[in-house]
């Protein structure tokens, strides 16, 4: 018995040390490779989200991304499915959170894309000089987000909350944009500028 023990210790004491380090790892801040690790489970491992009214962060620019974290970090913007992710950014993760997503290539979601709507909100689009803002390519510019190539779900349903004025802690810059537009007319801008 004595015998055994013996052997068995240091591979014990190994063990728990193991286990000790580990846990101190958990206590300690995480690194941003693993917050990356966090957002791709719903933005996308590439930043490109597979997942329904979840957007895209792939090609954003770096200084949207990090204000609108900023904003959902002090519960300007309440986003109840992020709340847990933000809540203890420090401000070096939001700059290494930004400049990584900005630097991502954005790709098209897969989601079907409509001729006749495309058409219908380039016509809108124009009227509205969605461009000036967003850029004619719609890839945006600092605090300014880029639309081109996002998910035709999320932009559907940002418009609608920017219209409604549902966007807490919104740009009064974008209720101005959309004042007036129909349900429809929402839905063949998001195909316009996916279509990007
Ligand atoms: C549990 C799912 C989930 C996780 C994990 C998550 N997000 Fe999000 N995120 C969302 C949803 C949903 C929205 C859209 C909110 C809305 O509808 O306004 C969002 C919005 C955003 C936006 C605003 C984008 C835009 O176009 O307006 C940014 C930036 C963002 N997330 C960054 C991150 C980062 C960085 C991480 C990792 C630290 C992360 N998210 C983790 C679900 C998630
Ligand atoms: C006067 C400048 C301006 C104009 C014009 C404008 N936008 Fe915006 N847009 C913004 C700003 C700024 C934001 C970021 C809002 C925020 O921070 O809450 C935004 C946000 C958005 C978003 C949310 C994207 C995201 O990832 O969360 C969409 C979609 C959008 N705009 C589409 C449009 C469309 C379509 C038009 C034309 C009908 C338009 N915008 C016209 C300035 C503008």
């Amino acid at each position: 018995m004595i015998v055994v023990s013996n052997i068995w210790r240091p591979l014990i004491f190994g063990l728990a040390a193991v286990i000790l380090c580990a846990g101190q790892a958990l206590s300690q801040a995480m690194s941003v490779q693993d917050r990356i690790v966090q957002c791709a489970g719903c933005h996308g491992a590439d930043g490109n989200s597979p997942l329904p009214n979840i957007p895209s962060l792939a090609g954003q620019p770096a200084f949207f991304v990090l204000n609108q974290l900023f904003l959902m970090r002090e519960g300007v913007r309440k986003v109840e499915a992020m709340a847990p992710f933000v809540k203890d950014l420090k401000e070096s993760d939001l700059d290494a959170l930004s400049g990584h997503f900005s630097k991502l290539p954005p790709k098209p979601s897969g989601e079907p894309i409509d001729a006749a709507l495309v058409k219908r909100g380039t016509e809108i689009a124009a009227q509205k000089k969605c461009g000036s803002c967003h850029k004619p390519t719609l890839t945006g510019d600092q605090q300014v987000p880029r639309i081109a190539k996002q998910r035709v779900d999320y932009l559907t349903q940002a418009l609608t909350e920017f219209r409604d004025s549902k966007r807490e802690g919104a740009d009064t810059l974008m209720s101005g944009a959309v004042a007036g537009l129909s349900d429809a007319d929402l839905v063949a801008l998001a195909h316009y500028a996916a279509s990007h």
